[in-house]
């Protein structure tokens, strides 16, 4: 008998012990916490949390805990063994973004800082302010002005002369995860052997995996594994960082050709430069955050245009226009860029149904007090762009798909938020922003689609994907 009932009364006492080494750490178990859950020993509310987002509907873990807590501003949880306040809607977002480096800052999961070692997400302070200035510099909006379109044009004919020409279906996920890596592979660090980008990419897949789990470092585990592809991508940069350095020094590669070389040739506001790890590290947190994000919004415009052919047609005869203002064999220019107003609008319509970074984690930095309640010292906090966008309070008919919303002022502050705000606002905007305009200005001027899964279900993993990647047939025009 005992020992049917061994395994669930250790259960029940390791439950016990979690319960007091929660309400005991930090030596304070009557302040006004938020109200809310820690969940199950260790893995707190984690499954909840995952299982909201396999399901399609990542809102629903913040939902259902404002409406049973009955505090729609805030509550506790535990998440990925850390105890966390979560603060819902534009009134957390923006309290969250206005007090980085005064009340918050910056936080990632442990398997997060533990892969990317350091770089820009894992360091703080005036030493972040610092590192993001320089890398701003080559990503932000004013280097946009001159840099970038035609190449991204460029490299976008390219790929869908190689990819799409001459298909009849392809799987959009899959091909367009190829782009973006090979884009941001080229603009970075201008690697064109396409067998090398090929071994990054799949090393770089292996790495990915590693990412939203608990960091046990113990062969088969899907972090050990990503940790291994980390360093192996990290030994591949090294060489072609040292690379790079000697053909700078002999004149055979320009300061301005890329990221690279702007992070070997520019040091930061205090004539710092980064080391040759820190380089690599950053370039990694780079090709991550730019890969995934850039991809699952296309995808996912894709499938819309495709379910909306109304729409499609507007893009269409957007792009068009732009068309016909280039001159034979011209590419896309920063300006023309600036044009594609109503493709845009479509974009963020899509990214506010489905962002593909579904909120981020601070850590408090001392004790404070929100909505009335006292959030401690350590604590970790998390905004949701899921939850803030799909809250029939922020947009009205809020599940309708409507570009229009994004017509005139658009969205109130803080209610749409797909790439954060503040101080750590998304680095790669501008960046994605182009990208993913490129795509869809040659994509649509050249073909029409049919999804050959109508209906087919998003999953979050934790980026917004379609369950079988968006598997289209291809229609060109016919000129
Ligand atoms: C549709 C595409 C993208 C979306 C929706 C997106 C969204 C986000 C979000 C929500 C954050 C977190 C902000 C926070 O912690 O509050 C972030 C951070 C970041 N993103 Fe993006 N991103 C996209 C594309 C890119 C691209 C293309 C790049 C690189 C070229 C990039 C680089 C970064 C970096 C470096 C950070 C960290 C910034 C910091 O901590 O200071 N992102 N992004």
């Amino acid at each position: 008998m005992f020992q049917l009932l061994k395994p669930f009364l250790l259960f029940i006492i390791s439950y016990v012990f979690w319960k007091v080494y929660i309400n005991s750490k930090h030596g304070r178990t009557n302040i006004n916490l938020p109200p809310g859950s820690f969940g199950w020993p260790f893995i707190g509310e984690t499954l909840a949390f995952l299982r909201a987002g396999w399901d399609g509907v990542p809102e629903r873990f913040i939902q259902e805990r404002t409406e049973k807590h009955g505090s729609p501003l805030v509550f506790k949880t535990s998440l990925l063994g850390d105890r966390m306040a979560v603060l819902c809607g534009p009134a957390g977002n923006k309290f969250l973004f206005g007090n980085e480096n005064k009340l918050v800052t910056l936080w990632w999961p442990a398997s997060v800082r533990k892969l990317f070692e350091r770089c820009l997400i894992t360091v703080r302070g005036d030493e972040a302010k610092l590192m993001r200035k320089m890398m701003l510099s080559y990503l932000g909006p004013d280097a946009f002005v001159n840099h970038y379109a035609a190449t991204m044009d460029a490299l976008t004919r390219r790929h869908i002369q190689l990819h799409w020409r001459g298909k009849e279906e392809v799987n959009v996920y899959q091909t367009v995860k190829v782009y973006a890596f090979e884009l941001a592979c080229r603009l970075f660090m201008s690697l064109e052997d396409p067998n090398h980008i090929t071994k990054l990419g799949s090393l770089f897949n292996i790495f990915l995996k590693g990412m939203v789990e608990l960091p046990i470092d113990i062969p088969g585990t899907r972090f050990y594994k990503s940790k291994r592809a980390a360093a192996a991508i990290r030994t591949e940069l090294m060489t072609i960082i040292k690379t790079r350095r000697v053909e700078l020094q002999e004149g055979k590669a320009s300061s301005s050709q890329d990221l690279l070389s702007h992070f070997l040739c520019s040091p930061n506001e205090n004539n710092k430069y980064l080391s040759e790890m820190e380089i690599a590290n950053n370039i990694l947190l780079l090709l991550f955050a730019g890969h995934d994000t850039s991809t699952v919004s296309i995808t996912l415009v894709m499938k819309k245009l495709s379910e909306h052919p109304d729409i499609y047609e507007k893009v269409l005869r957007e792009q068009l226009e732009i068309s016909k203002e280039i001159e034979d064999g011209g590419l896309l220019k920063w300006e023309d860029i600036q044009k594609m107003k109503y493709t845009w609008n479509v974009v963020s319509e899509v990214m506010r149904l489905n962002p593909p970074v579904l909120g981020a984690f601070r850590e408090a930095l001392v004790d404070f007090e929100y909505a009335g309640y006292i959030i401690p010292k350590g604590w970790k906090l998390y905004w949701s762009a899921a939850w803030t966008h799909k809250d029939e309070a922020n947009f009205e008919d809020v599940t309708r798909f409507d570009p229009s919303r994004f017509e005139g002022v658009g969205p109130t502050p803080y209610t749409y938020v797909p790439f954060g705000g503040g101080t750590r606002m998304c680095l790669g905007k501008e960046f994605s922003r182009m990208e993913v305009l490129a795509f869809l200005h040659n994509i649509v001027t050249i073909f029409k689609w049919d999804l050959l899964i109508p209906d087919e279900k998003i999953v979050y993993e934790p980026m917004a994907t379609p369950a079988s990647g968006l598997p289209v047939r291809l229609n060109p025009h016919r000129v």
